[in-house]
C-alpha cells in the first residue's frame, strides 16, 4: 500500500509517537443527582397488586425516585455533571468529550450528550450517547480511558443518566417495582503520581437480547396505534432468566478485572455493584467469597437506575468515606443486551 502513495505527500499520524507510560486515567471528580419525588413500596401497593413485604424480600428496594413531568434525562445528567465538575475544579470549556450512557435519551436524536454539552457550556467538547443499558457507565469509563491514555483528550466527562419512569409499564407489577430515575457523573483526567482506573472490562451476549428489552419505538417496530395498544413502548423482562444470567455475568466480570490487575479479592476494600437486586448482589459476593459488609449498597433508596446506578453508588461511597485514598475498589455491572462490565480503581 505504501508503495502506491505519491512520494511527495507528507503526512503526520499524531498518535504514532505517543508514549503511554506514566499516563493514568484518574477520576478527579464525581457527582450525582436524584429527583426529589419518592415513590415508596406503600405507594406501589395502591397502584398494582403487590406488597412492601414482597418487594423488600425479593429485591431489597424500599423506595425509588421519580422525575417530574418537565424533568428529562438531560436535566438529571446536567445536574450530576455540574456537581462532578465542581468537585474536579473544571469548567465547561476544559472538557474535551462528553459521553452520556443512557437507555432513556430525551429523544432518539440528537443525542442527550449534545443537550448536556450545551447546558454545561462544554463548547470545545465532542459529545455522544452510549447505549449499553445498565453497563453503559462502565463501557463509557473504558472508552474514556482509551482517549486519555492515548493523549487524544485531557478531560472526559462520563455520565450515566436515566428517566426510566418514562418507559415503565405502571400496570406491570413484574417490572414497575424495580426501577427508578437518577444520574451520576465523573470527570476523568490524566493525573501524574496517581493510579486511577487500572482496568475496565466489557462483555456482551446478544443471544440473550430478548431477556430485557423495549420492543417498540425503533426501526423494527415504529410507533403505531397498534404498538401503543400492545404496550410495546415499555420495558419488558424475563425476571427469572435475567436473574440467573446476571449472577453468572457479574461474577465472571469481577474475576476478569481482578485477574487483569493481578489482584486478589482480599485486596479489595469496597465493591460498588450495579444496584439491580440485593439477592443478585449477595449471590455474587458469596461466589467471590467477599463479605457483604464491604459491598456498597443503596438499592433500598433508589431501586435500579440502570446506567446511573454505578456513578450514583460511586459518588455516595466516596462522600460517605467508604472509599479512601490508596484503596482499591471494584465496580461490577450487568444489563440488557446482555451486557456486562467491571472496573478496578486505585484511589
Ligand atoms: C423480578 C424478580 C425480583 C422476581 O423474583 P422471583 O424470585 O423470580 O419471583 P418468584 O418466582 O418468587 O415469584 C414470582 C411470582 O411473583 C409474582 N410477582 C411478580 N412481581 C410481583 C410483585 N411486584 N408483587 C407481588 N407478586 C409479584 C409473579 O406474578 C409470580 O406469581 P405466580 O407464581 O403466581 O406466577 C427476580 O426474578 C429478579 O430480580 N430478576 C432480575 C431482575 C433484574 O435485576 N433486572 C435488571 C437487570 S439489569
Amino acid at each position: 500500500m505504501t508503495d502506491s502513495l505519491p512520494k511527495d505527500v507528507a503526512f503526520v499520524n499524531p498518535r504514532a509517537e505517543h508514549d503511554f507510560k506514566g499516563r493514568t486515567c484518574s477520576i478527579v471528580g464525581v457527582g450525582s443527582y436524584v429527583p426529589e419525588r419518592r415513590l415508596t413500596n406503600a405507594d406501589l401497593e395502591e397502584m398494582v397488586e403487590t406488597s412492601d413485604e414482597w418487594i423488600t424480600t425479593r429485591t431489597g428496594i424500599k423506595e425509588r425516585r421519580i422525575a417530574s413531568d418537565d424533568q428529562f434525562t438531560s436535566d438529571l445528567a446536567t445536574e450530576a455533571a455540574r456537581k462532578a465538575m465542581s468537585k474536579a475544579g473544571v469548567t465547561g470549556g476544559d472538557i474535551d468529550l462528553v459521553i452520556v450512557a443512557t437507555i432513556t435519551p430525551d429523544m432518539p436524536f440528537p443525542s442527550t450528550a449534545c443537550l448536556v454539552q450545551h447546558n454545561i457550556g462544554a463548547v470545545n467538547a465532542a459529545a455522544f450517547d452510549l447505549e449499553a443499558a445498565c453497563s453503559g457507565f462502565i463501557y463509557a469509563l473504558e472508552i474514556a480511558q482509551q482517549f486519555i491514555m492515548s493523549r487524544t483528550y485531557d478531560t472526559v466527562l462520563v455520565i450515566g443518566a436515566e428517566k426510566l419512569s418514562s418507559i415503565i409499564d405502571w400496570k406491570d407489577r413484574n417490572t414497575c417495582v424495580l426501577f427508578g430515575d437518577g444520574a451520576g457523573a465523573a470527570v476523568l483526567q490524566n493525573r501524574e503520581q496517581s493510579h486511577g482506573l487500572l482496568t475496565a472490562c466489557m462483555g456482551a451476549d446478544g443471544g440473550k437480547a430478548g431477556l430485557l428489552s423495549m420492543p417498540g419505538g425503533g426501526s423494527r417496530c415504529p410507533a403505531t396505534s397498534d404498538s401503543l395498544d400492545n404496550r410495546l413502548h415499555y420495558l419488558r423482562m424475563d425476571g427469572k432468566e435475567t436473574y440467573k444470567s446476571a449472577v453468572t455475568a457479574m461474577h465472571r466480570a469481577a474475576l476478569k478485572a481482578l485477574e487483569r490487575c493481578q489482584l486478589d479479592i482480599t485486596q479489595i476494600k469496597c465493591i460498588i455493584p450495579h444496584q439491580a437486586n440485593l439477592r443478585i448482589i449477595s449471590a455474587v459476593a458469596a461466589r467471590l467469597n467477599y463479605p457483604m459488609e464491604k459491598v456498597f449498597m443503596n438499592i433500598h433508596k433508589y431501586g435500579n437506575t440502570s446506567g446511573a446506578s454505578i456513578p450514583i453508588g460511586l459518588n455516595e461511597a466516596k462522600r460517605s468515606g467508604r472509599i479512601q485514598p490508596g484503596e482499591t475498589s471494584v465496580l461490577g455491572v450487568v444489563g440488557a443486551g446482555l451486557t456486562w462490565g467491571s472496573a478496578v480503581i486505585k484511589w
